[in-house]
């Protein structure tokens, strides 16, 4: 029969005797070779030491030995006649939760240790709060250095009670208290005779006998795709890991974002085709039908979505030593095999370690962890973290630096009174609104004719970009010139279409869609006047963009994407709107507490920070001529 495999994390805080632990389950399962225990005794010995010091078998540790703190997680493996075991070793010092949320993530089953003589520290109960917001679904607190209190039951007792105390408001449903002595070997591998009062088994026992095949999500079944394999003409292949669930050849699959169905043809895995994927196995995945996906789509059963929502609800981890959470900055957000732009957009509260108590706050500092609410650019497909680790858990990247800032856990969609209301719906569904019972006749004058009186073609120049980016200044430019040369122009302003027709509108994505749709409405019928449409909103959403552009024909849209760095944007601030944003007395701001999403195929790109506006003009007029807009 194939060992089963049980990923474990352990914690402890220096002194703890982790260590030794680690040490003397690698020694006692023989997972150690007899030179380096050789190695070890000669040492032990050489220090004057009775006991053999195990913790000496782990390398690595020397930065522990010197600073008195570890650092980074190290993984060690070893098995028995039942199981295989891979250990993530955290250092347990206050300043490296981070390590732990790292191990802990994977991990079935942790053990904190607890120095005896010392009872319940603030670590203790750091890494019980992490090992329940991270869901590990099997807890041992080892009481360890019981040989140093005399073996008592009252000392164990004690701390079983007060740890009790604390645990019962955690969301673990499993818990075991083991009395043990790494240094002596009680209760580790073998039962003590010390400690007749205890009538559990030893830790090694537990560690081979918890279940955890229960823990795993074989229902979800969820398929991020990583690649998509097309060796030659005839093989077309989506390579990814298998996060949960199973699938198997003949079943009905959905692919996200498209919505798109198919059947599974075959299962391919390096050792030939399988009838059954399930995690953690990395397999290609052949489809009936061509459907187009890429990477970053997922793959899912028919009847079993996952939620989809680009407004997620989290408990977030800080781990960056270097930069408090900054709601201001649009950080990269890596969940399954996706990479979006996400804002944190709400502190919900704080949690205060000691107590569970919540606290307001405006940011979070290392190791502090929140509720948060977030919006990201794209859509997210996942389930709450408490069903699905895999498809419900992300980090947080800083764009400048690139090191990852958070871990996040979701817990749910955010559902505002914008969400429940009336969805603008998507590109592919969002044809031009049309009245009941009405006729159209088209234009009286056909466009080519009023054409052919301007000498030159009607087209809509689509200035998409933050605000302060410079678009308004650009555009005005850029009419003037026109005009002055004799053309038909209109120019279009987000600002001004707020006067009046679009008076009506806030700034929720919804209302932003909304002034998109009404602006492209007007802009295309200046293009059926004949004329150079220049428009000038921040458009924030591709969607929106993608209908303006699907109400015209093809070649007379031109989307320009007026590019500057945000905090260029900042600084220049023409309307003082990024200083109020900023200080949180405009909500859903662009660029600061709204998304923006970047158009990804635009016809120009032009960047007002490094290029002057009369350059910008010259580029977007030589664009016209070269398209034979302009004659
Ligand atoms: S859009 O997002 O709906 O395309 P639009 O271009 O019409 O925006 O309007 C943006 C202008 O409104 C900005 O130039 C700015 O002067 C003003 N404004 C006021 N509040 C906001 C806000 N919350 N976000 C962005 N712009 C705002």
């Amino acid at each position: 029969m194939e060992k089963t495999l049980l990923r474990l994390v352990t914690t402890g805080s220096v002194d703890d005797g982790k260590s030794t632990l680690i040490g003397r389950l690698l020694y006692e399962t023989k997972a150690v070779y007899e030179d380096q225990l050789a190695a070890v005794e000669r040492t032990s010995k050489k220090k004057g030491q009775d006991d053999v010091d195990l913790s000496l078998l782990l390398d690595g540790l020397s930065a522990e030995r010197e600073q008195g703190i570890t650092i980074d997680v190290a993984y060690r493996y070893f098995e028995t006649a039942t199981r295989k075991f891979i250990i993530a070793d955290c250092p347990g010092h206050e300043q490296y939760t981070r390590n732990m949320v790292t191990g802990a993530s994977t991990a079935e089953l942790a053990i904190i240790l607890i120095d005896a003589r010392n009872g319940v520290m603030t670590q203790s109960r750091r890494h019980g709060l992490l090992v329940s917001l991270l869901q590990v679904p099997h807890l041992v607190v080892a009481v360890n250095k019981m040989d140093a209190v005399g073996y008592s039951q009252a000392v164990f007792d004690d701390i079983v009670a007060t740890y009790e105390a604390f645990s019962d408001k955690l969301d673990i449903h499993d818990i075991t208290y083991i009395p043990v002595s790494a240094l002596k070997g009680d209760n580790v591998t073998e039962k003590s005779a010390n400690m007749s009062w205890y009538d559990g088994a030893p830790l090694l026992h537990h560690l081979e006998h918890a279940h955890v095949s229960q823990d795993r999500n074989l229902i979800d079944t969820r398929f991020p795709v990583q690649y998509v394999i097309r060796p030659h003409q005839d093989f077309r292949g989506f390579a990814g890991r298998m996060i949960s669930g199973t699938f198997r050849p003949g079943e009905e699959i959905v692919a996200l974002p498209s919505g798109r169905t198919s059947h599974i043809k075959s299962i391919v895995t390096y050792d030939g085709d399988v009838q059954e994927a399930f995690p953690p196995q990395s397999v290609t995945l052949t489809l009936t039908d061509e459907v187009d996906i890429s990477r970053g789509d997922m793959i899912v059963r028919k009847n079993n979505l996952p939620q989809v929502s680009n407004h997620i609800s989290a408990t977030l981890c800080w781990m960056s030593e270097r930069d408090p959470l900054s709601l201001n900055t649009s950080y990269y957000l890596k969940h399954t095999t996706r990479t979006v732009r996400a804002f944190v957009n709400r502190i919900v509260y704080k949690i205060d370690v000691n107590t569970l108590h919540r606290e307001q706050a405006d940011t979070l500092h290392l190791n502090e962890i929140a509720r948060i609410e977030m919006k990201t650019s794209l859509p997210l497909f996942f389930d709450a973290y408490k069903t699905n680790r895999g498809t419900g858990s992300f980090i947080l990247i800083d764009p400048v630096t690139q090191n990852t800032v958070a871990a996040g856990m979701i817990r749910d969609a955010v559902r505002t009174l914008d969400d429940v209301m009336e969805k603008p719906e998507t590109q592919a569904e969002m044809p031009q609104k049309t009245s009941p019972n009405t006729i159209w006749t088209g234009w009286n004058i056909p466009r080519e004719q009023r054409e052919a009186r301007h000498g030159h073609q009607g087209a809509i120049l689509w200035l998409t970009g933050l605000s302060g980016s410079g678009k308004s200044t650009v555009a005005k430019r850029l009419e003037k010139q026109l005009f002055d040369s004799g053309c038909q122009t209109m120019l279009l302003d987000g600002d001004l279409l707020r006067h009046g027709l679009n008076g009506d509108l806030g700034f929720s994505d919804r209302d932003r869609s909304e002034n998109i749709r009404r602006a492209a409405e007007v802009a295309r019928l200046f293009f059926e006047a004949g004329h150079l449409v220049i428009c000038t909103f921040i458009s924030p959403f591709a969607k929106d963009r993608a209908f303006a552009r699907g109400l015209v024909e093809d070649g007379r849209f031109f989307e320009v994407f007026v590019k500057c760095d945000l905090d260029v944007c900042k600084r220049r601030d023409p309307n003082g709107l990024y200083k109020k944003a900023l200080s949180g007395e405009i909500k859903e701001f662009t660029g600061i507490s709204s998304p923006y999403e970047a158009p990804e195929t635009p016809e120009l790109v032009v960047e007002t920070d490094l290029q002057s506006a009369d350059d910008i003009v010259e580029r977007i007029v030589a664009l016209l001529r070269e398209q034979k807009i302009l004659s």
